[in-house]
């Protein structure tokens, strides 16, 4: 099969064949159908979360089910599925107490299945590491059980893709990490992917004052679009001042959607007092912001960390498709370009220019 691998910092992606095992007890093989590009793609390809290892790149997408391991029955081959990046183990602590975005023993964290293995071997004989356990710029993926998540077929293949990632994350942010109530305030630094998916996360719970920032005039187009009151410039000399200005006193939540230390470390500045701070967007890893800690304490101020959306793909994926499929979520709305495999690294290009909708890989051009 065709996958896009990245050897490492200083190199560029590229297309090769790649061999995929056959799924083993409790694995499953997925054909991808779709696969779109977020920025912990870029992350990687950035050097900023650096890898002792090959990876096949992409790490949102959706597919079918072309094959069982033995053991499982609650599947079917020909179900369309969305992947989830961040498999539960479903034994540990976390995973036992519902919260299996905490998970300590996910094979996200080694690029592989759970037991530390790979499902795929380069042309070379060496092996190739699935990123974060899925891979989906691969033409298949071997996964555990637990990162296939069944959606209706009618939810078009593209819209299950992002469902995978920047949605989920997104949505999630909003409905279960902050727990946003209707009439609340926020403001989304960021509109990538990521950031336009809190937006409509946000118009969705019903918060009354929604504040997008960017610095790209048409991202804060669409912003407004999804459900934005207001929109500032990300490069604002007086952008705190300004949030608090049309929030009467400060937000409620202030949701970093990019990772960058000089945005997420603005955030307190943007709350009303015992308003959060949601980090979304992630730093390179070894990253420190500085925050003034009295004003914290004295404001009752909050700092909540994001993964994943805090998010439990197995219910939330689905009921995400159930909010797009009733029209509350226009999900179709996040897509541009539709692109090859082939032009997968275009994709990635893209991702830095900042600007547009966007892009997904369709295996089946
Ligand atoms: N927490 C999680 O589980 C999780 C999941 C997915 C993605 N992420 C992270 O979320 C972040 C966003 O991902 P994405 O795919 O939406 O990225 P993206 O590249 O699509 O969007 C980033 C946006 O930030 C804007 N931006 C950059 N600098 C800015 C500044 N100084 N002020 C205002 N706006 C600025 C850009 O114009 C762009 O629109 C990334 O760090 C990604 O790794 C986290
Ligand atoms: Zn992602
Ligand atoms: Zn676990």
């Amino acid at each position: 099969m065709k996958s896009l691998l990245f050897d490492g910092v200083g190199t560029e992606p590229y297309l090769a064949e790649v061999a995929v095992a056959d799924p083993r007890a409790g694995e499953v093989l997925v054909r991808m159908t779709t696969a779109g590009v977020c920025h912990s793609d870029l992350h990687v390809i950035n050097g900023d979360w650096p890898f002792d290892h090959r990876v096949a790149l992409g790490h949102e997408g959706a597919g079918i089910v072309e094959a069982l391991g033995e053991g499982i029955s609650d599947l079917a081959v020909g179900d369309q599925v969305v992947l989830s990046w961040f498999a539960p183990c479903n034994t540990c602590a976390s995973c036992i107490a519902g919260q299996s975005w905490l998970c300590q023993a996910s094979g996200a964290a080694t690029n592989g299945l759970p037991d530390g293995s790979t499902p795929l071997t380069a042309a070379d004989g060496n092996e190739v590491r699935p990123y974060l356990g899925v891979g989906t710029f691969s033409d298949y993926a071997v996964v555990p059980r637990s990162a296939v998540v069944p959606i209706p077929a009618e939810v078009p293949a593209a819209v299950a893709a992002l469902i995978g990632c920047s949605v989920t994350t997104g949505v999630g942010a909003v409905m279960n990490t902050a727990d946003v109530r209707a009439g609340q305030s926020a403001v989304v630094v960021g509109c990538g992917g990521v950031g336009q998916t809190i937006i409509m996360g946000l118009k969705l719970v019903g918060a009354s004052t929604i504040i997008a920032i960017d610095l790209s005039p048409d991202r804060l187009e669409t912003a407004t679009e999804f459900g934005a009151t207001h929109t500032l410039r990300g490069d604002d000399p007086e952008l705190a001042e300004k949030i608090v200005a049309i929030s009467n006193g400060g937000v409620d939540y202030a949701f970093d959607a990019i990772g960058l230390a000089a945005t997420s470390a603005r955030l307190p500045d943007y709350l009303k007092p015992g308003g959060a701070a949601v980090l979304v967007g992630m730093p390179a890893r070894d990253v420190e912001v500085g925050f003034k800690t009295w004003h914290l304490v004295a404001t009752g101020k909050r700092i909540l960390g994001c993964n994943y959306g805090s998010s439990r793909p197995q219910v939330d994926f689905p009921r995400i498709a159930r909010l797009y499929l009733g029209g509350q979520l226009p999900l179709d709305k996040l897509i541009g370009d539709t692109i090859p495999v082939a032009d997968a690294a275009r994709a990635i290009d893209d991702l830095r220019a900042s600007t547009g909708r966007r892009m997904v890989v369709d295996h089946s051009l």
